[in-house]
């Protein structure tokens, strides 16, 4: 079995597995190249990075609506208790659980992570997916370039997803060395294109990856697809 990963704009994205939906950083009806309202998407788990709204996003309300467990760490899964989610399992860096689907590990990102409201979110992160069926997936998130990155390749990553968007998170030259440090087999790019001041052209970069790298790029539009 395979899982289908899709792109619902900006930071958002969904992993269906055969044991059911990881939604990440759920930012959805005040994003204005959503592909997905957020009373429509499917989660049985929601991983939210950090605590900026561009990312915590709708994850109250879907979390309230689908009974999803929501990991996070854990001043933001304290915070989320507060707004009335039941389900919550907080993480710091470095940490991890299984869940049916596989493993879900918290790596290090180099960006800030306040809550909409001024509270304190914690570290940011982002996520090492070890699917039960196999695939190892990457996404970076909000981050800078770091060189620990050539750790979480080191194993193997079918699938990195990593932002281009510059101005707040790496843009497109730092995220073109970041594929040299985490030699997956493809890269999908994040977190671009939302709003005028991140607007990136992904199909340039792609055709940087695919000339200096032996990494794969694909380039989605909001609402498709790949399988991994
Ligand atoms: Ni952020
Ligand atoms: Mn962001």
């Amino acid at each position: 079995m395979s899982a289908k990963v899709t792109w619902l704009g900006h930071g958002c994205w969904s992993v269906e597995t055969p044991q059911g939906t990881v939604l990440i950083d759920p930012f959805l009806d005040d994003n204005p190249v959503a592909a997905a309202k957020a009373d429509a998407v499917a989660a049985d788990y929601i991983l939210v990075s950090h605590g900026h709204g561009d990312h915590v996003g709708d994850t109250v309300k879907i979390a309230r609506r689908t009974g999803a467990l929501v990991l996070a760490c854990y001043e933001i899964c304290e915070w989320l208790g507060r707004a009335g989610v039941e389900r919550t399992l907080g993480h710091n860096l470095g940490g991890g659980s299984q869940h049916a689907f596989g493993r879900v590990q918290f790596t290090l990102a180099h960006h800030s992570s306040v809550l909409p409201d001024g509270s304190n979110g914690g570290n940011p992160a982002g996520f090492l997916l070890s699917l039960r069926e196999g695939p190892r997936l990457y996404f970076a998130c909000d981050t800078a370039l770091f060189l620990d990155m050539q750790l979480i390749g080191r194993r193997g990553l079918d699938l990195a997803v990593l932002p281009i968007g510059d101005l707040f998170t790496m843009g497109p030259d730092d995220a073109l060395e970041a594929v040299k440090l985490l030699q997956p087999k493809r890269v999908v790019p994040s977190h671009y294109d939302t709003w005028p001041p991140i607007a990136q052209d992904a199909r340039a970069w792609a055709a940087r990856v695919r000339a200096e790298t032996s990494a794969e790029p694909l380039v989605l539009k909001p609402g498709e697809s790949l399988t991994v």
